[in-house]
């Protein structure tokens, strides 16, 4: 049985030791596991820490303040880094999943990896979970956070790697957030991938096309908030369907709405949702995102679908 009381003791002392007198930064992306990781951080070794938000041009509505709010709540000195541009510049005219991740990932520590110099860091810390790791190994993804484990050495960036939750599951991760005191908000916070809304762009990632997107997972969050189910979001499709707007037949964009029930990610249960919430999203999608012409529900298990398209 998972003990999250003994599991910060140790981890404490573990961070304490390795870190020394050294300083750490720690990429906060507000998730569930970025944010334990960081509070972890923060309660070993103070204001040795720095937290960093890094704005990837790819959060949904609000995040980038809701982050950047909630650590200052904390009491952990944060800095936020504006890297929209170079985020989109490096994405742009790839299409391909792994290509789009790697891309991502690539950007991510490089952008970290300069602000891990300017700081004169040592250590970064970031929250790789079991899973994670797990799914890398096995090659059913190019997970953003996962070097080692695959046999890159994160010394290229620059820097060296904390990782305090990467044998824990989400549920744990839970757990210690709320062991850690941290507000329900992220104790219980929808798990959100850290490539963000560029795994729900199918094919070309720009700032048009993850607004339309964004937009879309707005929709599907307001109204799938009391399901209680593991993730719900919107896929920007990549191909096009015909439809009929302002009385005139178009050619436009296709989303598909995700939700599942799942308490690990590893494996995940489509959830059967009311036809009369699928209705809604619809309606809300197709009126208040001029482009879109079609809605969607996806019904397939993980496995053989993954959770996210890419
Ligand atoms: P899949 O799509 O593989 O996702 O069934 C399992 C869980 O992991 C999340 N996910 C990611 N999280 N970086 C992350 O931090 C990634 O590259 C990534 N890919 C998927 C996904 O949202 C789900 O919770």
């Amino acid at each position: 049985m998972f003990n999250a009381k003994k599991f910060v003791e140790n981890s404490l002392k573990e961070i304490q030791k390795t870190v020394g007198d050294h300083k750490v930064i720690s990429a906060c992306s507000g998730g569930v596991d970025s944010t334990v990781t960081t509070a972890l951080v923060h309660r070993a070794v103070g204001d040795k820490l720095l937290a960093v938000f890094i704005d990837d041009g790819l959060r949904r509505e609000g995040e980038p303040e809701f982050v950047v709010e909630t650590l200052k709540k904390l009491g952990i000195k944060t800095r936020y880094i504006d890297a929209k541009a170079e985020f989109f510049a490096a994405l742009k005219g790839k299409t391909d999943a792994e290509e789009k991740r790697k891309a991502f990932r690539d950007k991510f520590y490089k952008t970290l990896g300069k602000a891990a110099t300017e700081e004169k860091v040592e250590f970064i810390a970031q929250g790789t979970i079991k899973a994670d790791v797990v799914e890398t190994v096995q090659g059913i993804k190019s997970q953003h956070n996962v070097l080692e484990q695959i046999g890159i050495n994160p010394e290229i960036y620059g820097y060296k790697i904390l990782e305090p939750l990467k044998e824990l599951f989400k549920p744990e991760v839970r757990q210690v957030a709320r062991e850690l005191g941290l507000p329900n908000e992220i104790s219980e916070r929808m798990p959100f991938p850290g490539p963000a809304l560029s795994l729900r762009v199918l094919g070309e990632v720009t700032p048009e096309r993850v607004a339309i997107v964004r937009k879309a997972t707005q929709i599907v969050e307001e109204e799938t908030r009391k399901l209680g189910t593991f993730q719900n979001f919107a896929v920007l499709h990549s191909d096009k369907a015909t439809g009929i707007k302002n009385g005139k037949r178009v050619y436009g964009d296709i989303i598909t709405i995700r939700i599942v029930e799942s308490t690990d990610a590893v494996t995940a249960r489509a959830h059967e949702v009311s036809y009369a919430i699928l209705r809604r999203i619809a309606q809300r999608i197709t009126s208040e995102i001029p482009s879109v012409v079609r809605c969607l529900y996806d019904i397939t298990d993980k496995p053989p679908a993954t959770i996210e398209f890419e």
